[in-house]
């Protein structure tokens, strides 16, 4: 599982307007690491994410997925692989129920009736959500709908997990919730958080991100520790 990895190489990504969010960013995240990514809000962390799996594609430099670069033909292929949970769930969900947002992924992907009933079985019950497989999403409370988000992008068995901020406005309890749902997930994992504790508690390693660009990168301990004296 080795080639499970995630390599960006100098990195530049402007916005539309001409800002340039990213600036040079480098690192490699290979298969099995939970890595933190750390920074002030406007950092980058959000546009890297984004890149991680092709929802935006470099200005320069090269994102690499398991040996595959991140392009407008490889897409359907990395998007398979690099599940991308977004910070705010509203923008997961979109269908009439739970069930059928969970199914969306695996449906659009090819497969069919056995097998989308397995896997949204299984994202629904990683994610302790199974009982509202056939409520509106939109009627669910923020931790609820957290959770659903997070089985949308099981269900298609990513190798690589990425999540925004998953625990920005949750309660206590949600974020338990969301705590143990991430330190299951037996693959590679990406979080950007302003969460020390929830860093510390789920990765090994953090990264932190200064005006796009990598400014720290290391385990998890001393790079929180010096992150918190920066700031
Ligand atoms: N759609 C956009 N158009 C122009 N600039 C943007 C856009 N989205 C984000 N930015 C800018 O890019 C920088 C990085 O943003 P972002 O990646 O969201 O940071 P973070 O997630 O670390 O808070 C910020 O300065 C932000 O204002
Ligand atoms: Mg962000």
């Amino acid at each position: 599982m080795s080639h499970h990895f995630l390599r960006f190489t100098d990195v530049h990504y402007s916005y539309p307007d001409g800002y340039e969010a990213l600036r040079g960013v480098d690192f490699l995240i290979t298969h099995g690491e939970k890595v933190a990514l750390l920074g002030l809000n406007g950092a980058g962390k959000s546009t890297i994410l984004l890149h991680s799996n092709g929802l935006l594609l470099p200005t320069s430099g090269e994102v690499n997925v398991g040996g595959i670069p991140v392009t407008k033909k490889t897409l359907s292929v990395v998007r398979q692989s690099v599940g991308m949970v977004f910070q705010n769930a509203d923008d997961q969900l979109f269908m009439p129920t739970v069930e059928e947002d969970v199914a969306f992924g695996p449906l659009n992907m090819g497969l069919e009736g056995d097998e989308v009933e397995r896997r949204v079985a299984m994202a629904l019950d990683r994610v302790g959500a199974s009982d509202l497989r056939k409520r509106s999403p939109l009627r669910l409370s923020g931790g609820q709908k957290k959770r659903v988000a997070i089985a949308t992008v099981l269900s298609m068995e990513p190798s690589i997990l990425v999540l925004d901020e998953p625990t920005a406005e949750l309660d206590l309890e949600a974020r338990r919730q969301v705590c143990g749902i991430v330190s299951a997930f037996q693959h590679t994992c990406v979080i950007a958080t302003h969460d020390m504790d929830l860093a510390r508690q789920l990765c090994d390693r953090a990264i932190v991100i200064t005006d796009g660009r990598v400014t720290d990168d290391g385990p998890v301990g001393p790079v929180t520790a010096a992150f918190e004296q920066s700031v």
